[in-house]
Formats: structure tokens, sequence, C-alpha cells
């Protein structure tokens, strides 16, 4: 493999100017370099500009990797900010349950869900769940996606809960991956009559996680008959102490007052917000915590309602968009989410771009170097088979994706033009 590469005959490079998160009101105002060029060094980003310019200033070595991008269209890879794709099992059984009217929180209370998938999760050594993991990022990279938070919480008990966490960060996938604990995910069967027991013992692990490194963020459902606003401030202030960042799931389905509690608490991300009101969005705004959408997860619960995401730009909020891939959202593709943001969450192609590329990975804390085509970030780029990126949100249910361009490695090349 080359240590250099240029990307040259690129018809439009489309990228956010700046450097993290693109404010709400700018989303929709993209940096586009049209026959532009690209030139990769030791896995970072060391040109950017009209490809006259580019092959004028270049110094490459003649062994230097050439790429033709055919006039088509370059955007940063995608950064996927929410997922859950460590898991055992599937729940494609719970599909006729959910037609038959049994809503999301019905199947859990009724121990199916996340208590079904930890299950089939607590069977699994670190192996077998690397490997599944990795057959999960193989499809998401092909669909362009190239960054992924993973979080834990299918184990709901310390040792399960630590081979999740291992298993992240066992896997020489090329994907590059941010671990988050979220033991408090569901209360588990163990602890049905002692919830703050079990909220103790995730509590008592998360000096540990901090100190070892084996997550960079811990996470709580703040939920209806799940962890209620005290149980999860408790949880974050604690995780906080031991040098955790912060994420929540809140207003997923009731409004506990979840997302004002993480955001004055300074989480990086609030993650779901279907039910989030004015102070919720206000307490984002006032503290810097950016809204995180999931569309993915609104059609699975078979829900009408949508967030706010234009009064969130309105309003100048980052937002950024995720899979949330996890058994009761089985998607891989970052593009079908792209979709989704626009069609029913009204977002336009280009802030749908600033939601899955420079806003999704401020959201994990990587806005510095990666989600943007620009200088001295990594080198994780995606060569389209298309002209453009409205024809990719448009044209939705196929992989536009032609080329995995990742930290300066070809990973994948289709040539479907
Ligand atoms: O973000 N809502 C909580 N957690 C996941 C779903 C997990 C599951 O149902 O297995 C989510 O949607
Ligand atoms: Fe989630």
């Amino acid at each position: 493999m080359a240590d250099e590469m240029i990307l040259h005959n690129i018809g439009k490079l489309i990228t956010f100017p700046g450097e993290g998160p693109v404010p709400g009101g700018s989303m929709n105002e993209p940096l586009i370099i049209e026959d532009a060029a690209v030139t990769i060094g030791e896995g970072k980003i060391t040109g950017v500009g009209p490809g006259k310019d580019i092959w004028d200033q270049a110094d490459l070595s003649k062994d230097a990797e050439c790429i033709d991008c055919n006039g088509k269209c370059v955007v940063p890879g995608f950064v996927d900010p929410h997922t859950h794709l460590v898991f055992g099992g599937s729940r494609e059984f719970e599909l006729g349950m959910k037609l038959g009217g049994a809503s999301y929180l019905d199947i859990l209370n009724a121990g199916g869900g996340i208590l079904r998938t930890m299950k089939d999760t607590r069977a699994l050594t670190v192996e077998q769940l690397v490997e599944q993991m990795d057959r999960r990022m193989n499809k998401m990279m092909i669909y362009g996606t190239t960054t992924v938070e993973i979080k834990s919480g299918y184990g709901l008990d310390v040792d399960t809960e630590l081979r999740l966490l291992e298993a992240i960060g066992a896997s020489n996938h090329p994907m590059d991956r941010v671990a988050t604990f979220l033991g408090p995910h569901a209360i588990p069967p163990e602890y049905r009559y002692d919830p703050d027991g079990f909220l103790d013992l995730m509590i008592s692990m998360l000096p540990q996680i901090s100190r070892s490194g084996l997550a960079e963020y811990a996470d709580i459902f703040c939920e209806r008959n799940v962890f209620d606003l005290e149980q999860s401030r408790r949880f974050l202030t604690a995780a906080k102490e031991a040098g955790l960042k912060l994420k929540i799931h809140s207003d997923e389905i009731a409004n506990l007052g979840g997302t004002s509690m993480g955001a004055e608490l300074g989480a990086v991300s609030a993650d779901h917000l279907l039910v989030s009101n004015d102070k919720d969005l206000e307490a984002m705004r006032k503290n810097g915590t950016i809204p995180v959408l999931l569309p993915g997860t609104l059609m699975t619960i078979f829900e009408d309602r949508i967030p706010r995401a234009i009064e969130m730009m309105e309003m100048g909020l980052p937002v950024a968009l995720a899979t949330d891939l996890n058994p009761n959202c089985m998607v891989e593709s970052l593009q079908l989410i792209q979709a989704l943001a626009c069609y029913r969450l009204r977002m336009t192609p280009n802030q749908v771009l600033a939601a899955t590329t420079a806003n999704s990975a401020a959201a994990i804390g990587m806005g510095d170097r990666k989600g943007r085509i620009k200088e001295g970030y990594d080198a994780d780029i995606l060569i389209l088979k298309e002209g453009s990126f409205d024809h990719v949100v448009y044209n939705f249910g196929v992989n536009h994706v032609d080329t995995v361009i990742k930290g300066g490695n070809v990973i994948n090349r289709d040539i479907g033009w």
C-alpha cells in the first residue's frame, strides 16, 4: 500500500468549512470545490483544492497511488455516533408483536426487547462477539461509515458488560471505534425488585472502566419504567466524577427531564429527543450538547411523530444523525438514515451531510480530526457513484458508495460507474 495517494478528477468535493460542530444555521452551507483533488500522506489529508492547484503544489513520490474519481462526487467518510452493534441473537419475531399492537415498552416489560437480547448476549465469548461485530461493521463500511460509536448494554451484569467493552477494543477491524458504557440500559431480572441495587452495581464499575480505557463515554436509558430522572442523574454524576464523558438516551417515549439534566451535567450529546420540550432544546444550546436524532428507530417503533429537527437547527443546534443500530432497529446503512432524515424530518441533503459527518464526529468528540475533508484530518473519504450528494438522499435503499478510503487505504472499490 502506497504511503501517498492523490484523488484527482473529482467532479464535486463537498465538505464543511471550519472545525468542530457545524451550527444549525450553517448546515445548509457546505464548502463545495468543483474539479477538485485531494492528496493524502501517512493516513492524513495533506492537501485539498482545485485539481490544477493541487497538481502544481503536490510533491508526490513516484510510487504514490493515483485514483481517478471519474468526475464523481467525493464526501467525508460517514460517522455513526450512536450504535448498539455488539450483541447476540436477533429479534425479527418481535415484528409480529409490534404489528399486532404491542408497544416497545410493552415488549420490554414482558421480558422481551433488551432483556431477550441480554440472554442471547450473555451466552457469547469475546471472540464470538467480535466475529458478529466485525460482520456488522463490514456492512456499515461498504455503505460509507468509517467511524462508529458502540455501546455496551446487553450484558447487564459485571462480567458480560466488561466482555462487551473488551470486544469493542479487541476487534482488528479498520473501522475507528469509540466505546460507551451503557450498563444501565434496562433492569435485569435478578434486580427486578431492586433497581437501585443494580444501579449501584453499575456505578461501582465506573472507576475501573475509566482507568482501563475500556470506554470513553457513559450513557443511561432515562425512560418511563426503565431509569428515572434521579437515577439517571446519580449514574451520570458518578460517571463524570470517574472521568468519563457523558451521553444520555432521553425523551424517546416519555419526557422525564433527562435531556435538560444531561445537558446541565455537560453531556456531549443527548440522543432520541422525540418528545423534548423548549426548555430541553435551550439547555442543549446553552451547554453545547449535541442533539443526535435517530429516524430509523422512529420507524421501527411505529412512531408517527417526528423530533423537532428544523426548530433545533433554526436555534443553532448542530443536529447529528445516527443509525441506532440494535436488534430493534436493524440497520447498518447510514445512507438509509440520510434518506429518512430528509423525507421524514425534512432536512435538506446538505443538512443531512453535515449531520452524518462533521456534527456526528463532534457528537463523539472527534470533530477536530474526522468528518471533514480538510488538511490535517484523517483520510477517511468516500468516492460516490454519482455526481451529487443530493442523488444519494433522493434515490434511497441502494448503495451509492463506490470507493471507501479509510486512513489513507482503499478498503473497498466497486467501480460500478
Ligand atoms: O436506543 N432505547 C434504548 N435502547 C435502544 C434499543 C435497544 C433495544 O431495543 O435492543 C435504542 O433504541
Ligand atoms: Fe440507542
